[in-house]
């Protein structure tokens, strides 16, 4: 069991890494918290610093999050990869270098899905990205594909327990990290996509 708990507290610390709070450091020492939503995330680094700086954000989150699966697997089989999907979300989330105020997820559990459902994950992907465009909400976009994630786990994947309940946490993660959003759509305030220029 030890190295589960190995696992999981490596897969925090990485996921505490954050990309957008690096960057924003890089360019400037602006932090990108004090800016548009508030979030350590892509949509909010092309918001506050342009498309390029949020798609190297997304890059490199998505790519933390299938590092983190991809050796949980290695280092602990099954259920070590769906103990690393959990924890690098909770580092990219709550990151212990950055006071506990990161970023919803969003990127690197897109990362964690390819390793975990991939052919799901591609098609969906193209699915998302309509959705953001069509409704100029990337919240709405984020929130459907982690449900959608959810339904298509109990679809394709029935009787696997461990995953699925995988996909559930990682869904509950992502909808708790947009509670803020979900006002605002409530109160019809919230941010479209924009990028700075
Ligand atoms: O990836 C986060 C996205 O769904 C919403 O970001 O900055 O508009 O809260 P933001």
């Amino acid at each position: 069991a030890w190295v589960y708990v190995a696992i999981g507290i490596g897969a925090y610390l990485w996921g505490s890494l954050s990309p957008a709070l690096i960057i924003s450091d890089r360019i400037g020492k602006k932090d990108v918290r004090k800016y548009g939503s508030g979030n350590a995330g892509t949509t909010n680094m092309m918001r506050t610093f342009g498309w390029k700086f949020g798609l190297m954000t997304f890059v490199l989150d998505v790519i933390k999050g299938v590092a983190a699966a991809l050796v949980g697997r290695w280092l602990g089989g099954q259920i070590g990869m769906s103990v690393a999907a959990v924890f690098v979300i909770v580092g990219h989330n709550w990151p212990v270098y950055y006071g506990f105020k990161g970023g919803k997820g969003i990127a690197s559990t897109l990362g964690v899905m390819f390793v975990l459902m991939p052919v799901q994950t591609a098609v969906l992907l193209p699915v998302v990205i309509l959705i953001m465009a069509l409704t100029r909400y990337v919240s709405v976009g984020s929130m459907l594909g982690v449900i959608l994630e959810s339904i298509c786990v109990f679809i394709f994947y029935p009787g696997e327990t461990l995953l699925q309940v995988t996909v559930v946490v990682l869904t509950v993660l992502a909808l708790f990290g947009h509670r803020g959003n979900i006002k605002r759509l409530c109160n019809g305030t919230e941010n479209k996509l924009s990028f700075h220029k």
